[in-house]
Order: C-alpha cells, then structure tokens, then sequence
C-alpha cells in the first residue's frame, strides 16, 4: 500500500499558452517527479529561470531541478527527431538530460513524416472549416493509435533488418493513405462542398492524378532514425514502473497538462479541439494514479488567448486586444503565429475548469493588464433573446454574444509585488470576481515572466 504520495496537476482551463511552463517550473523546485501526459510537439512551454529562457515541446518542465525524474508517458506523442534537437539544445545549454533525470515511455506513439504532410492535406481537404492545427502531425499520429496502427518508441530499437521492414511496409501503408487524399491536394482552392459537388468522372480522373509519390526519401529517413534511436535508448522503458515506485513510496508527483480544457478531444469544443485530453482525465488514462491526487491546478491567463480557428466570444479586434497582444507578446511558441486576445471569459474557463478537474486557479500575466484604464470581465453569454451564466455545451459559443462587467484598471506595475494583500485595490476586486464568479480559489498569481514573480496564497482548506 503506497504511503499517500502527493499528487497534484498543472492544467489549462481554456484554449491553452496560459504559462503552464511557468507554473510546472515554480513548482517543480520541491517534486520528486514531473509527468508530461498528453500532447505532443504541438505544445511550447516557455520556462524562464536563473539558467536562462528556454521553450520546451514535449520535455517536461522539471528538467531544470537535478532532483527530478522527468517522465513522458505513452499518451504524447513523440517526433523522435524533434525531441533529439530538443534535447540536444538543452545540453548545449548545459542542462542535464540523460537517463538519470528522463524517463521516455517506449509504448508512446511517434510521429513520422507522413503525419505531417497528412495533418496538411487534411487541412487543405477542410477548405474554410479548417481547424488551425499546429502542422506537427498531432492528429493523424493519434488516429493510428486509434485505429491501433503506427510506430511506437520502442519499434525504434529494433534490430536494423526488422527495422528497416517495419518503417518501409508502415510507410507504403501510409503512402496508400496519402496518394487518396493527394488526390483532394491537387484541388487545393476547393474545400469539402465543392469537392462533393464534383461528377463522378472527375473524381474518378483526380484519383488517377493522385497517384503521386509519396515526398519522403526513406533511405535518408531510417539512418535518421537509426541515429535517434542510438540517443534516445537510454531513456527509453517503462514509465508505468518507475511512476507506481514513487507513488508507492510516498513521493510527490506533478502532472504537467499540455494544450487547454476547450482542446479537449471529448468535451472541447469539438470540432476545433486537439487529439488528446489535456485535464486530469488524460493524466489518470496514462498514470494508472487514480488515487492521491491532492490539487489539479486550473492554469489561465488574466485574459484570454486563442490560436487557431475556432469561436472565441470576448476577441478583441481594437486598441485594447492589441495593447494586450503586444504587452504580453502572445506569439506561438511552436508556430509563431499571432495570438487571438480578447477579455477573460469567466464562463469558457469555468467550464474548462470542471472538464478539466480543476480545484483552485492559477492566474497568469496580470501584469499584463497593468496599463490598462478598464478591464472587461465577461460573465455572461446572450444567445438570441437568452442571457446565460453558464454553459454545458462549449459549441454554443459561436452564437455567443459575451455580457460584459466593466473594471476600473490599477495603472501602477504590479511586478515585484510578492503578496496578494500588497496587489492595487483594483486588482484584488478584478482577481476576487473572478473567483466568485469561477466558484474556485485562486492559488497563484504571476506577475512578471520569471520564476519568482508568482504571487501564492494560502488558501483554507
Ligand atoms: P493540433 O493539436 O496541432 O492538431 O491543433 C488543433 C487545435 O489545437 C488548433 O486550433 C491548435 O492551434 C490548437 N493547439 C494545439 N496545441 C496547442 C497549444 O499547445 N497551445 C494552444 N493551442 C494549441
């Protein structure tokens, strides 16, 4: 029987980019472990401590603690050339990342090429409902998990004759694939409708066009993979074993979720949501830790942020929505793109926070707002003639029109404030409705972008 291990999560209430990275780090100074559970190289988490700023993709956010033994589990997915450049870079850095402080699950899936190129087509075959997806090969390595086919980390060690035969008959499998949908790529300026529009002779004669090479050089591919393989086989194994080990003795275990609650494959906002689940229910399917678990840690920012497609009720397109794009440099850390900004939306991250487990709030970047005369805070939706404070279904937000309470801003920095009670008057009443109105406590409140710029409150239990 374990001696009840500490367990506790970092998690993302909304859309994802809320500083989970931030919040793993701090928090990480006094765990023993720090599980990566979901996701894949889709996600960047920017860590800025006294080693330097550093933006990890799929490497937990304890790397930076010698004491920790970081592990990602078989629910990411894995680009093992990616995460080899990660870890190199890190190294160059001088952080450790070696068998002693990573543990990589050799049951996790990878992500190969052709992946990639079919997370591409597919966004090209979605015409104007495409999703926004990162390109990083996410959904099409979860959909062969899924229809239990691909690649797993420990195909990688395989000797070099079964090797080779694996990756060359997966990939003339995945060519098949990719030739159907090359065929929709050839039409790339029709989405879907148009496409279904077509007589059936057409089709029949793109199909014929369709029979294209696959653009991957398979030669080059495997002695890539041959060299990732040498590098990553030391960490490689079973996560499962050492995770029961130190839950069984008593040792404390941080979750560190990826991507956001409303991304979630099963209650995001679907179709506009990620292959995985990035709250505590993807954490416990790839853990086995159904017990313990002391507090999940709903991360958001102190407005909201948005990548990709997708409704997002509160997006500002004036004056404001840029002074908080530019103030809190929201650019994706894995795709550069720009971020969507907009007004907290209390209903989207109370929603979030439920599918999601959460138990208390992280709020991230206040600082941001710190220039701000007037803040919004939306806690209410008007759909058609209805005002509603609250959603079961998160799809409704496209007919969302968000019924807004107005605050006065602090206008005074609130970096370098080390207490909750030292926050300006302003920004304590901003950050108290939001609890009333979420219905959970606020724990952290991070004010700057480095380590020791977290606010923590002592909350009673
Ligand atoms: P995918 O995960 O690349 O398939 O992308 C699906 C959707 O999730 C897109 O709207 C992405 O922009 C979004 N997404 C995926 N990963 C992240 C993340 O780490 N942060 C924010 N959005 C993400």
């Amino acid at each position: 029987m374990n001696k009840k291990a500490n367990i506790n999560l970092v998690t993302d209430t909304t859309w994802g980019d809320s500083g989970k990275g931030k919040l793993v780090d701090y928090l990480a100074r006094n765990v023993d472990m720090v599980l990566r559970y979901s996701g894949g190289p889709n996600a960047g988490h920017t860590v800025i401590n006294d080693k330097g700023e550093f933006k990890l993709h799929v490497v937990p956010s304890g790397i930076f603690n010698p004491r920790v033994l970081n592990v990602i589990t078989q629910g990411v997915v894995i680009n093992p050339t990616l995460l080899v450049v990660e870890i190199k870079s890190l190294r160059e850095r001088k952080i450790e990342v070696s068998s002693k402080n990573l543990l990589i699950s050799s049951h996790a899936h990878l992500i190969m090429p052709w992946h990639i190129l079919r997370d591409g087509l597919d966004e090209v075959a979605r015409g104007g409902r495409n999703l926004g997806t990162t390109k990083q090969g996410i959904g099409p390595s979860y959909s062969d998990r899924t229809a239990r086919e691909g690649l797993r980390v420990n195909d990688l060690f395989l000797p070099k004759e079964k090797l080779e035969k694996k990756v060359v008959s997966e990939y003339i499998w995945q060519s098949r694939l990719i030739r159907l949908m090359s065929g929709e790529k050839l039409l790339s300026d029709l989405d879907k409708t148009q496409i279904r529009n077509l007589t059936t002779k057409k089709l029949l004669e793109i199909h014929k066009k369709a029979q294209q090479i696959i653009p991957v050089d398979i030669k080059k591919l495997l002695a890539q993979l041959k060299e990732v393989s040498n590098l990553l086989r030391p960490m490689a194994g079973d996560t499962l074993k050492a995770i029961w080990k130190y839950w069984e003795s008593g040792k404390s275990i941080l979750g560190e979720g990826a991507q956001g609650a409303l991304l979630d494959l099963d209650l995001g906002g679907y179709p506009f949501v990620t292959s995985s689940n990035p709250g505590l229910a993807g954490f416990l399917r790839t853990t086995g830790l159904f017990r313990n678990i002391q507090n999940v840690y709903g991360v958001t920012k102190a407005y909201s942020t948005r990548v990709g497609s997708g409704p997002m009720p509160t997006e500002l397109k004036d004056s404001s929505g840029n002074h908080i794009q530019t103030v809190g440099k929201e650019v994706g850390t894995t795709t550069g793109r720009k971020r969507r900004c907009g007004w907290l939306d209390t209903l989207a991250v109370s929603y979030g926070a439920k599918i999601s487990g959460s138990t208390a709030l992280a709020i991230m970047k206040l600082d941001v707002l710190d220039e701000l005369s007037e803040i919004k805070l939306a806690v209410g939706y008007k759909i058609g003639k209805k005002v509603v404070k609250y959603i079961t279904d998160p799809s409704i937000i496209e007919y969302a029109k968000p019924v807004y309470e107005t605050f006065s801003g602090w206008k005074v920095p609130t970096t370098g404030i080390t207490s909750f009670a030292n926050l300006p008057l302003n920004a304590r009443k901003y950050l108290l409705r939001i609890e009333t109105v979420v219905g959970l406590p606020i724990k952290f409140i991070s004010v700057g972008a480095g380590r020791e710029a977290t606010i923590v409150r002592s909350l009673k239990k």
